[in-house]
């Protein structure tokens, strides 16, 4: 079966459906989620939007903020734009129905997290993803020209191999029901997310696996930066919480952390403290982890009492409550995980690619925005931004994106059989989600990066191999961009030979402004 749309958006987080909402007055809009309509890293954002809504602060500080954060690599011109449009964009969401956390006059309330100067953070309680999520898809449901294919799992780029450049047309998608569809679009936008999912802990949901980087390198487009993986600081130490984050804006609030033995330690590492940069909290927290011997440390939030912490933070408060914690009385045992992918698909300002008909926009993105660390809630606010610059910047060009002259080819079945071998799948998952957690976490070296470069050559071809022996599901297709995904982070890794941000080696423990001030560029022959 084939679909054809004029704008065709794999994803449906904040930046596909901020891209959705503008181009659906230019054309027919495809929506596709990999699974219900809401899943994916948006919903579960926690801390807020970073906006200049306050008079006191300004624009001039959020973006000093954000090139600090970003140790060198930010390009100028994204933290511009991205800056100077956020508050309208922030606007624009409200005006949608999305319902912010109010101060006592009225006013927008604003929060702190690190690395920030002022209070400038929007949030919805402590649920702000879950709010974005609800007000830009009840948005969508009022525009008769976006449908939405939910449980559709795209597979690979279409490209026409003719041109000299190889223009994209669209994608395969596995649906529920196992069939394989084409969907052709004039132009297709990458809006799939994160990459959580290649490291054994993770605050990202399920979802997050990298497909949108995988897909475009595999099709010949330019990536940059995957070194630059985000560790936050402070994600729930309990066997049973699963991926669960406690965010930044408990420690923009006042909260401390502690050693077991009570011991505060953050003044050691950073002269704001808790306060931070994400990259130098993390390192701090695994430092102290590994001079201890202790598997976590505490976040103390008791002297907030209780009545603040239940009223700003229900969702953390009660689902430490659930877990047996009372942040109330309890510092709550914390470890940082793998939480943001601050490189991507290369993309302009206008989310376009390096492959003709193919933009990219959201975490998938590499903008230009983070640099080698992303501040604190800058990445909702990306979404919004790019999500409207992508629209408006095709839109007065569309009929110029053709459609393929002949529909694609179907997917080639061939001879593939259902597999009884899960077991494979899911011990390669597990392989390389801990190698990468082990060898290219918050501390690397060029050892461990050539045995992690070794291992995957193998595991890559191995899935290779049996990825068109068996038919195609959703593990499997995954299984393909994790790994991808992970020779890609670590490839970004070996080539920066120095420490920057969020790539830390003991090889080479200084930053080189001399040699790496520039972004790591990677891309093979589609
Ligand atoms: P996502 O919201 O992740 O959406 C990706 C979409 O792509 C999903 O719909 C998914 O189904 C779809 N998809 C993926 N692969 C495929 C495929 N193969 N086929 C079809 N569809 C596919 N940022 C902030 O600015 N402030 C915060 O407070 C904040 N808190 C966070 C808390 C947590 C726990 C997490 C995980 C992240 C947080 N972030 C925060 C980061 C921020 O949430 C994300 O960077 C942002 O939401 C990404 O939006 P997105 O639209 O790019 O992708
Ligand atoms: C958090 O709430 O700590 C997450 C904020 C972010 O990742 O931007």
């Amino acid at each position: 079966m084939s679909h054809r749309f004029d704008f065709l958006v794999l994803g449906g987080g904040v930046a596909g459906l901020s891209f959705a909402l503008e181009a659906a007055r230019h054309g027919s809009v495809a929506v596709l989620t990999k699974r219900a309509r809401h899943e994916g890293n948006t919903q579960y954002a926690q801390g807020g939007v970073a906006a200049v809504i306050s008079p006191a602060d300004s624009f001039e500080e959020h973006i000093e903020d954000t090139l600090i954060a970003g140790a060198g690599l930010c390009h100028r011109d994204a933290v511009e734009v991205t800056i100077r449009e956020g508050p309208a964009r922030v606007k624009e969401l409200i005006a949608r129905g999305a319902e912010f956390t109010r101060a006592a006059d009225g006013e927008l309330d604003l929060t702190r997290e690190g690395a920030h100067r002022k209070r400038r953070v929007v949030h919805a309680g402590d649920m702000t993803g879950r709010e974005v999520e609800r007000a830009l898809l009840a948005a969508c449901d009022e525009q008769p020209n976006i449908v939405f294919f939910p449980d559709t799992t795209a597979i690979d780029l279409i490209r026409d191999r003719n041109a000299r450049t190889p223009t994209v047309h669209g994608v395969y998608a596995l649906r529920a029901n196992g069939t394989i569809e084409t969907f052709v679009g004039r132009v297709t936008i990458l809006a799939t997310g994160g990459a959580g999912k290649v490291y054994l802990y993770t605050t990202n949901p399920d979802v997050a696996t990298g497909d949108g980087v995988a897909m475009a390198y595999r099709a010949g487009a330019q990536i940059a930066n995957m070194e630059f993986y985000q560790f936050h600081p402070t994600a729930l130490f309990h066997p049973e919480a699963k991926n669960f984050l406690i965010s930044e804006a408990l420690r923009g609030e006042g909260g401390k952390l502690r050693l077991k033995s009570g011991e505060r330690f953050m003044d050691r590492y950073h002269p704001l403290a808790e306060l931070g940069p994400r990259d130098v909290v993390a390192r701090a927290i695994d430092a102290e982890m590994k001079r201890t011997g202790d598997e976590f440390v505490y976040l103390d939030m008791t002297h907030l009492g209780r009545a603040f912490l239940a009223e700003r933070f229900p969702n953390i408060y009660s689902t430490c409550r659930a877990f047996g914690i009372d942040m109330a009385v309890q510092p709550i045992p914390v470890v940082p995980a793998a939480h943001f992918q601050c490189g991507g698909v290369v993309t302009d300002l206008f989310g376009r690619t390096s492959l003709p008909g193919l933009y990219a926009i959201g975490e998938v993105a590499c903008t230009g925005l983070h640099g080698a660390n992303r501040l604190a809630s800058n990445s909702l606010l990306e979404g919004l931004v790019f999500g409207h610059r992508a629209a408006n910047a095709i839109a007065p060009e569309l009929r110029s994106f053709a459609f393929p002259r002949e529909d694609p080819p179907p997917w080639d079945v061939g001879s593939a059989v259902a597999s009884d071998e899960a077991v494979v799948v899911t011990q390669n998952w597990d392989e390389i989600r801990r190698l990468m957690w082990n060898f290219v976490g918050i501390v690397r070296s060029s050892k461990r990066l050539m045995r992690a470069h070794r291992r995957l050559d193998m595991l890559r071809e191995e899935i290779r191999e049996y990825y068109w022996r068996f038919q195609v599901t959703r593990d499997v297709v995954e299984l393909r961009n994790i790994a991808d995904v992970a020779h890609l982070i670590v490839e970004c890794a070996s080539r920066r030979k120095e420490s920057r941000g969020l790539h830390y080696t003991i090889d080479y423990p200084s930053k080189d402004d001399h040699n790496w001030l520039h972004d790591t560029i990677v891309s093979r022959e589609p």
